[in-house]
């Protein structure tokens, strides 16, 4: 979910839905604002994407120098009207991210007391807790202060009084929140991506500050052990950080199709990043005694950030010598892993926000464990929050699917995977050379690759009419098939399920029959016999095979498969990357040629703030 609020001597609706759009990576299954203006505080709402309430405000125009805003990734509730935020009642409208965990006993007592409950959310029980307090006689901030003592869980909330239609509350704990200075007036945002290059001075809210803003300036109160509130003398204002702002579609027709065109144009700017002006030594930030020392590691992530962790894995173990385990951010702090200071961690993250990951990142650095992160968010709370950061430098990413921002993570891990092999003595100075050499040709590869869409284009044609999608592959061609499978499903609606190829005959064999299309990834590596073996396994019982491979494992199986994909040679270190991009554009086809919502699948954000 996104919050976004603004106080202006101007109308702020238009920067509210500017915010909110800016906002919606983090959800746009509703969203809402309520503008205080003459007529008092005004409520708008709308189910689905912001559009939905561009309209409604284009029918019923709201104007006012105050207001707060929020796009909603349900959690709590349906996607509908009614559970869209603000929340309101007669005295205060609220604005929530987070979870309140205890909200099912809040809600029993708040409905003892006779007070009343309009949608299914958890967040409802803020304004309705306030309002009680108001009528016991607190003032605004004191029953605000004291109903956020009430909570369990996490919240970012921002709130305006009736009574007080001057002034913006805000507080936070463990949810991200920013109060902004600009030409344009006082704003307030749950990261700074919602900003753009508006605000000239920022500060970001800690865990148990409350916020009151009004034009005149900002007030500023930290909870005490006591919990009791003291004022903050000196606001800790920051220069805004200049973000890099997405411009448009640039002719293409989506978002995600623009960002998979420009992946070799992000491996180029990483390899310049990363090396130095000869284009042959590693910087990857860190010291070097740091890829020297780290003797084993643990990579937490989520979603497709998983993924590139799982395939960087097999380079960081066969290049480097390293140890590497990967876990779910969701399942990592559960799993009682034993950690000492001397275990580093990796924390993989397109957005750099995913609830998950960052409590993964705060529950090792609990331990004293050192903590990488890996973000395309510069300006991100994890990357604020490592030791270390090593930058993605894919730029911003829009489809919520992820492309590039993944080309961008594996060709990162593949450069760390080097240089900790050159510390360690785990890999000589030619082979290192040759390994840069090939990741500067896989641009013009790329290049070559996307002008050759056609087989690519009729395969999506079959596709789009299977309900199912069987993925498989050996070693690192595993974790590409996760990958593939995941895009898949997630833009086209395709339940798509991915197998190491030799556990297929474990029981995912079962599932073959002559509707059952299995893409097979089989580079030519050591493990692609065995691969091309399991491809026979399937063909034998009926499936559909589409074969990703070399054109000569593709003419050896040819009786075999449906349909082929033909790759063309690539160091075998690097076909992960190169072999990312067939599964990219498999997917989209699919989705676009069953009129899909690609950039914006439903159901889905780009990153979930809520754990
Ligand atoms: C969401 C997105 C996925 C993404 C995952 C992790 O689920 O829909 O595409 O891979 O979050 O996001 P992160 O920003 O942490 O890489």
């Amino acid at each position: 979910c996104g919050i976004f609020g603004a106080i202006s001597t101007q109308s702020v609706t238009p920067s509210l839905l500017e915010g909110l759009n800016a906002l919606s990576y983090r959800g746009y299954d509703s969203s809402g604002l309520v503008v205080g203006g003459e007529t008092g505080l005004q409520l708008r709402r709308s189910e689905g994407k912001i559009d939905n309430l561009v309209k409604l405000l284009g029918n019923s125009p709201l104007d006012g120098g105050i207001g707060i805003a929020h796009t909603r990734w349900a959690t709590h509730g349906d996607c509908s009207t009614r559970n869209a935020h603000p929340h309101m009642t007669a005295d205060v409208a609220v604005v929530h991210n987070g979870i309140i965990e205890n909200y099912q006993s809040l809600r029993a007592e708040m409905s003892a007391e006779g007070m009343t409950f309009e949608s299914d959310t958890d967040s409802e029980v803020i304004p309705v807790m306030v309002s009680f307090y108001l009528a016991q006689g607190m003032a605004p901030q004191q029953a605000l202060y004291q109903s956020l003592s009430r909570l369990e869980g996490s919240y970012a909330i921002a709130a305006i009084f009736s009574s007080q239609p001057d002034r913006l509350y805000a507080a936070r704990k463990d949810s991200s929140l920013i109060i902004a200075q600009g030409q344009a007036g006082i704003m307030l945002a749950s990261d700074v991506v919602a900003l753009g290059n508006s605000a000239e001075l920022i500060c970001p809210l800690t865990d148990g500050q409350l916020a009151v803003i009004a034009s005149e300036g900002v007030r500023l109160y930290q909870t005490t052990a006591q919990n009791t509130q003291i004022q903050i003398d000196n606001i800790p204002w920051q220069p805004a950080p200049k973000l890099d702002v997405a411009d448009g579609k640039q002719g293409f027709e989506h978002f995600m199709l623009k960002e998979i065109y420009e992946q070799g144009d992000v491996i180029e700017r990483i390899l310049n990043h990363y090396l130095d002006i000869n284009g042959r030594q590693l910087n990857t930030g860190l010291q070097p005694g740091q890829s020297a020392a780290i003797e084993a590691l643990n990579i937490v992530a989520c979603g497709t950030s998983y993924y590139a962790a799982c395939t960087a894995r097999y380079w960081l173990e066969s290049i480097a010598g390293i140890p590497t385990d990967t876990d779910l951010a969701s399942e990592f702090r559960y799993r009682n892993r034993p950690m000492s200071s001397h275990t580093s961690n990796l924390f993989i993250s397109q957005s750099g926000e995913t609830a998950d990951t960052l409590a993964a990142l705060r529950y090792a650095k609990a331990i004293g464990c050192p903590c990488l992160s890996m973000n395309n968010v510069p300006t991100s709370t994890m990357a604020l929050e490592s030791d270390t950061i090593l930058p993605t430098l894919a730029g911003p990413e829009i489809g919520v699917a992820s492309t590039k921002a993944f080309m961008a993570q594996l060709t990162v891990l593949l450069l760390l995977s080097i240089d900790c092999a050159r510390h360690n003595g785990s890999m000589d100075f030619d082979q290192e050379l040759s390994l840069i050499k090939a990741l500067h040709e896989l641009p013009s590869l790329f290049h070559r690759q996307l002008l050759t869409q056609e087989p690519i284009i009729r395969l999506a044609q079959m596709m789009a009419t299977s309900d199912h999608a069987l993925f498989i592959g050996r070693g690192q061609a595993w974790p590409l098939a996760q990958e593939g499978a995941l895009k898949l499903k997630e833009i086209s609606y395709i339940h798509a399920e991915a197998y190491a190829a030799g556990e297929l005959k474990h029981g995912p064999i079962a599932l073959v029959d002559e509707q059952m299309p299995v893409v097979v990834i089989a580079p030519p590596d050591e493990l692609q016999p065995k691969t091309l073996s399991n491809l026979r396994e399937v063909a034998s019982r009926g499936g559909k095979i589409i074969l990703i491979a070399d054109s000569q494992a593709i003419e050896a199986s040819s009786e075999f498969i449906t349909a082929a994909i033909p790759m063309p040679q690539v160091d075998p270190v690097l076909f992960p990357l190169l072999y990312t991009l067939p599964l990219q554009l498999l997917a989209y086809h699919v989705a676009k040629e069953k009129g899909l919502d690609i950039d914006k699948p439903r159901n889905l954000a780009k990153s979930v703030t809520v754990e």
